[in-house]
């Protein structure tokens, strides 16, 4: 069974974060469309909400944060999910506290883990987070592939004149490392520091011109936002590229909780949100049913025709 919005897409997956915390500092970061907040749902939360979630059809949850290793809770966390019976879970990280859960997690249900690596030189990603943390991120991939999860995706936000002359050596990284590039463009949203980062910004077009033309095969992702996946000798690169991108929403099947508790229907809007706090404090099944119901309700595509 698949609910589907009014614009007839299924939810098939829920993205919850679970902090607004974080351990780096990118300039550029949009926070996962969170507004900071003190209050963190426990595991036990975490795990009704999935239950609900499994019932309404969704496939797959994906933990994000700010950063959610920090939570000290995670692997409680990812087993609970694991428990209800998911068989894709994932996890968004920056890669600094992987090294010594990798292991921990995978043995807990995590399957699969992407993580946010946009530079291959310690000025630049220094640069980029104010942290010294390259190569503990490296030790974190790395880790990551030793204990299986797969696949393991590197995301790396593609900045104008910073990173964007490395995305081949980046590829070539993944390739030795075992892992699949995942190049981003960078997204201005209200959620942004406010300063200028949209000097930084990359067209990618060109670039997916390019690999389209030396790929041996492209697949399109066509319940996941449309994105395209291009297969080059024995490496992979995923291209994501939501601006302005009619298809990108068209084709969004996700839904998101905020680490309060509140069902978010968009990355991009802050008010539609759906509060779950009492149906938690109650531990009641429908009324937490109900709301996940409305919030599938208020889903609308950010970019459609008419504000493109
Ligand atoms: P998988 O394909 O399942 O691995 O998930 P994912 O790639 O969406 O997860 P990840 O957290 O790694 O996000 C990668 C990039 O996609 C980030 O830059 C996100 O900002 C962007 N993104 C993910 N979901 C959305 C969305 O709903 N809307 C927009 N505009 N961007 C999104
Ligand atoms: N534009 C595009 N991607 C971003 N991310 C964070 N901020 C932005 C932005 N402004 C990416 C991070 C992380 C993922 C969840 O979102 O690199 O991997």
């Amino acid at each position: 069974m698949h609910v589907e919005d009014n614009y007839r897409r299924p939810l098939l997956s829920l993205r919850i974060s679970l902090t607004t915390r974080c351990n780096v500092n990118c300039f550029y970061c949009h926070r996962d469309g969170m507004v900071p907040s003190s209050r963190e749902i426990s595991a036990i939360d975490v795990k009704n909400i999935c239950r609900v979630a499994a019932d309404l059809g969704v496939k797959k949850i994906r933990l994000s944060g700010g950063e959610p290793l920090i939570r000290r809770d995670i692997v409680e966390i990812v087993k609970g999910i694991n428990d209800v019976g998911f068989r894709d879970i994932s996890i968004t990280t920056n890669g600094t506290l992987l090294e010594e859960y990798s292991y921990l997690l995978k043995e807990a249900g995590l399957d699969r883990v992407n993580v946010s690596f946009d530079t291959l030189k310690l000025e630049t990603y220094r640069f980029i987070t104010k942290k010294d943390y390259l190569e503990r991120v490296k030790a974190g991939i790395k880790s990551a592939v030793d204990a299986g999860l797969h696949p393991v995706k590197i995301n790396m936000v593609v900045l104008k004149d910073l990173n964007h002359h490395e995305i081949w050596d980046m590829f070539e990284f993944c390739r030795e490392n075992g892992a699949v590039l995942q190049l981003i463009e960078l997204l201005k949203t209200d959620n942004c520091p406010d300063m200028g980062i949209e000097c930084y910004h990359f067209d990618m077009a060109p670039l997916e011109e390019k690999l389209s033309r030396i790929a041996d095969k492209v697949m399109t992702r066509k319940f996941m936002q449309d994105r395209k996946k291009y297969y080059i000798e024995d490496g992979e690169i995923e291209v994501v590229r939501p601006m302005d991108n009619t298809k990108f929403c068209a084709n969004c099947t996700r839904l998101r909780v905020t680490p309060d508790g509140k069902l978010k229907p968009c990355l991009l809007r802050n008010d539609n949100l759906v509060d779950t706090t009492e149906a938690l404090r109650t531990n009641d099944t429908e009324m937490l049913r109900q709301l996940f119901l409305e919030a599938i309700r208020r889903r609308a595509p950010y970019y459609d025709n008419e504000s493109c």
